[in-house]
């Protein structure tokens, strides 16, 4: 049911960027802010952004200096973003890749400093989907390598609200939505430094967000 699902979303966002290709504006989210400084702070020299969208927080990582990779499984939201990208002479910090996050990153073990995902773990991905995302994050970042996530969780207005396609999935005006539990956050912290959890809200509705922040340990852990 869940391929289905996500099948559909696929779909959903490809047709939201063709219809409202800078849906997001330009200015970068809070949380892409805060991301600069804690990777600026670690001396990152690079960063991978997951459901990139068309760019607003890449295009602000590659302005403050950091080479970025941007994925997301929108191809037309990525075409945006690398013609602002050209748009605003940071073309050369920046490279993108259509990549759903469900598949393995197409990165080499311990390649990067930093990784930021804003709203892309709570979309419609499972809690197994989910677990191997951070597990590929892990993979992929170097040690005491940071990850900034943020998610809705489950005291968003729309929690519960819509179609559900269970493990907290709900789908409400197009949007599957996997709302956080406080258990989820910590579970995927296993093994990782969880630096904070920070609550916050964007937009009208508001969202109800967490932003996540944590750090790969200094030694890889050995592979299970
Ligand atoms: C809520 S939007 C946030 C976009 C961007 N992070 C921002 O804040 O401007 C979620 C993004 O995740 C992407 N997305 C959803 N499911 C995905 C998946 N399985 N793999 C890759 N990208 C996905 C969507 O295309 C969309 O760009």
């Amino acid at each position: 049911m869940l391929e289905e699902l996500h099948g559909a979303q696929r779909k959903h966002w490809q047709s939201v960027y063709t219809a409202h290709p800078e849906m997001y504006g330009w200015r970068p989210s809070e949380p892409a802010r805060y991301a600069a400084e804690v990777f600026s702070a670690s001396r990152a020299g690079s960063v991978l952004e997951l459901g990139a969208g068309h760019g607003r927080d890449s295009l602000h990582f590659a302005r403050e200096g950091f080479p970025v990779h941007a994925t997301d499984f929108s191809g037309t939201a990525l075409d945006r973003l690398r013609a602002q990208a050209s748009h605003e002479g940071v073309a050369e910090q920046v490279r993108t890749t259509v990549h759903d996050a469900r598949d393995p990153l197409p990165l080499p073990d311990a390649s990067v400093d930093g990784v930021f995902a804003h709203m892309l773990l709570c979309m419609a991905l499972s809690t197994q989907e989910i677990r191997a995302v951070v597990a590929e994050v892990e993979r992929v970042l170097r040690p005491r390598g940071t990850l900034v996530y943020t998610v809705r969780n489950t005291s968003d207005a729309h929690y519960g609200v819509g179609t559900t396609h269970g493990d907290d999935i709900y789908e409400h005006g197009g949007f599957a939505v996997h709302f956080f539990s406080r258990e989820l956050v910590d579970d995927l912290a296993r093994g990782w430094r969880l630096r904070e959890v920070h609550s916050f809200s964007e937009g009208e509705l508001p969202r109800r967000l967490w932003r996540i922040t944590q750090t790969t340990p200094r030694h890889p852990r050995p592979a299970s």
